[in-house]
C-alpha cells in the first residue's frame, strides 16, 4: 500500500499533509514515513527471517543514521551495521544492544576499534591488512575477545554507477582474493586467542536490480568456505552477503522484492553446503537504501524562477546538493512534484536547481510541472537514504530537520541545525578574544 495520497490538490505522506508539514517545521525538510519503513522490515521478516534458520538482517545505518532510527530498527528486531565511531556513538546513545551491532569500515582508527570492543560490538568486519593485529592488541588490553568476519573483494563487476560499485578487483574495499594476501590474514585470525574468526563478508555495490552478481559473489565466498575447511579444517560460521538491493527513484527503475535476491541466494548456499558436506553458515544481509529510501521525501520552497527564452526555465529551491548530494556526485536521477498543486495539470517543464554555489547543483532536468510561483512547496521523492546522512554545511547552509510521520501523526526526530550550532566549534582569532 502506497503512503502517497493526494487530497484537495495537496500531497499527503503517510496521512500527513506535506504542505502543512512545511508550514509547521519550515523547509528544507526531510519527511520519513514509518509505515513505509515497516512495510520493508515486515517483508524481511516474512520472506527471510521467519523463513530460514540462522539468518540475520543488519540495517546499514549509513543510509540513515539517527538515534530515533536506531531505536526503530531495534524495535523491529533487526541488527545494525555501523561504519564509524560517530555511527556507533549514535547507536550507543539510542541504547542499541552491542551484540547486535556489526562494525564495517575500510580504515577503522584505533579509537574506533577500542570503542567497538569496549561496547561489546557483536561483529567486527575486518577490512584492512593491519586490523586483525591491532584488534588483538586492543582485546588483550581490554581483556575481551572480538568476533570477526573478513570483508573480501569478490572480484565481481556490477551493473551500477562506478561510484557505487565496490566488489571489483581494483577496489579500496575488502581483502583481496590473492592467496598470498588473504590466507596469512585468515591464519592469523585462526591462531590469535583474542579473535573469534566467524566468517566472510562481501558487499558488491549499491542500487542493484539483478540478482546475478550477488549470486556470483556468493559462489566466490562459498568456495572460500570450502577451501578454508580443506586447508585448516576450520568451519566458517557466518557469511554476510552485504546490501545493495535497488529501489525506484524514477520510472523505469526496478525495485525487486527481497525474495528475488534472497531465495536464490539461500538455495545456492544450501545446495553448495550440502554438496560439500559443510554446515550451512549463518547468513546475514546488510540492506541500507532499500529499507528507507522510498519512505523518505524532501520538502523545499521554490524561490527564484528564471526563464531563458528558447533554452529552459530554472526554478530554484531553498536547499539542493547540501541536503541531496547524489545528483551532483554521480548524476543520480530523482523525480518530484509540487505539493500544493499535486493534482494540477503539468503543462510546463522546469529544471530544479539548488541554491549552492556549484553549477552541478541541479536536482532534476526538464521536469513536467504545473505553472509555478514562488512559495510553492516542492517534493523530491525517494530521499530517505543517503540524503540526510550525506548532508553538508557547504555555503554554511544548516542541516535540515527530519520528521517521522505515521497514520497522520508527525514527530520531529532531528531538529533543524541553527546558525549558532553550525559555528559552535569555531574559535575567535586570538586578538579578538
Ligand atoms: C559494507 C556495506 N554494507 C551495506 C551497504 C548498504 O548498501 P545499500 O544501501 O545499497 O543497501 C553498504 C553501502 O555502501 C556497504 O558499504
Amino acid at each position: 500500500m502506497s503512503v502517497k495520497t493526494i487530497e484537495n490538490n495537496h500531497l499527503y505522506w503517510d496521512g500527513c499533509d506535506t504542505v502543512a508539514l512545511a508550514q509547521k517545521y519550515g523547509t528544507p525538510l526531510y519527511v520519513l514515513s514509518e509505515n513505509a519503513i515497516l512495510q520493508r522490515t515486515q517483508e524481511l521478516h516474512r520472506d527471510f527471517l521467519a523463513k530460514y534458520d540462522n539468518v540475520r538482517v543488519a540495517f546499514a545505518s549509513k543510509a540513515f543514521n539517527t538515534v530515533a532510527m536506531c531505536q526503530l530498527i531495534a524495535r523491529e528486531g533487526l541488527s545494525l551495521d555501523v561504519v564509524s565511531g560517530g555511527e556507533l556513538y549514535t547507536a550507543m546513545k539510542a541504547g542499541f544492544p552491542g551484540e547486535h551491532i556489526e562494525f564495517n569500515g575500510n580504515n577503522k582508527s584505533q579509537a574506533e576499534l577500542e570503542m567497538a570492543v569496549a561496547y561489546g560490538v557483536g561483529r567486527i568486519i575486518v577490512d584492512g591488512l593491519t586490523e586483525v593485529e591491532r584488534l588483538a592488541e586492543i582485546c588483550r588490553r581490554l581483556q575481551k575477545t572480538a568476533k570477526i568476519l573478513f570483508r573480501i573483494t569478490p572480484e565481481i563487476t556490477v551493473d551500477t554507477h562506478d561510484f557505487i560499485s565496490t566488489g571489483q578487483k581494483d577496489s579500496k574495499f575488502g581483502i583481496p582474493l590473492n592467496p598470498e594476501i588473504l590466507f596469512p590474514q585468515i591464519e592469523a585470525a585462526i591462531a590469535l586467542p583474542e579473535i573469534e574468526f566467524y566468517g566472510l563478508h562481501f558487499h558488491i555495490g549499491s542500487q542493484l536490480s539483478d540478482n546475478s552478481t550477488h549470486l556470483a559473489a556468493a559462489k566466490v565466498a562459498l568456495s572460500l568456505v570450502n577451501e578454508i575447511k580443506e586447508r585448516y579444517d576450520f568451519t566458517i560460521k557466518e557469511l554476510n552477503y552485504g546490501g545493495g538491493f535497488g529501489v525506484e527513484y524514477v520510472e523505469g527503475d526496478v525495485r525487486q522484492p527481497y525474495g528475488y535476491f534472497l531465495e536464490p541466494l539461500m538455495a545456492l548456499t544450501e545446495a553448495y553446503c550440502g554438496e560439500h558436506g559443510l554446515l550451512r553458515p549463518n547468513i546475514v544481509i546488510e540492506p541500507g537504501r532499500s529499507l528507507v529510501a522510498e519512505a523518505g521525501i524532501s520538502l523545499h520552497t521554490i524561490g527564484e524562477i528564471k526563464t531563458l527564452p528558447g533554452l529552459r526555465t530554472y526554478a530554484a529551491i531553498d536547499g539542493g546538493m547540501t541536503d541531496n548530494i547524489r545528483p551532483g556526485l554521480y548524476q543520480a536521477d530523482y523525480t518530484g512534484l509540487v505539493a500544493n498543486k499535486a493534482a494540477a495539470k503539468r503543462t510546463e517543464s522546469v529544471t530544479i536547481s539548488g541554491k549552492a554555489c556549484e553549477s552541478t547543483d541541479i536536482l532534476m532536468k526538464d521536469l513536467p510541472v504545473p505553472p509555478l510561483s514562488a512559495g510553492d512547496i516542492f517534493v523530491t521523492f525517494t530521499t530517505g537514504a543517503y540524503g540526510y546522512s550525506m548532508a553538508s554545511n557547504y555555503n554554511k547552509l544548516p542541516i535540515p530537520a527530519v520528521v517521522l510521520v505515521k497514520d497522520g501523526q508527525d514527530q520531529l526526530i532531528v531538529a533543524r541545525q541553527s546558525y549558532e550550532q553550525m559555528i559552535q566549534n569555531e574559535r575567535f582569532l586570538e586578538e579578538w578574544r
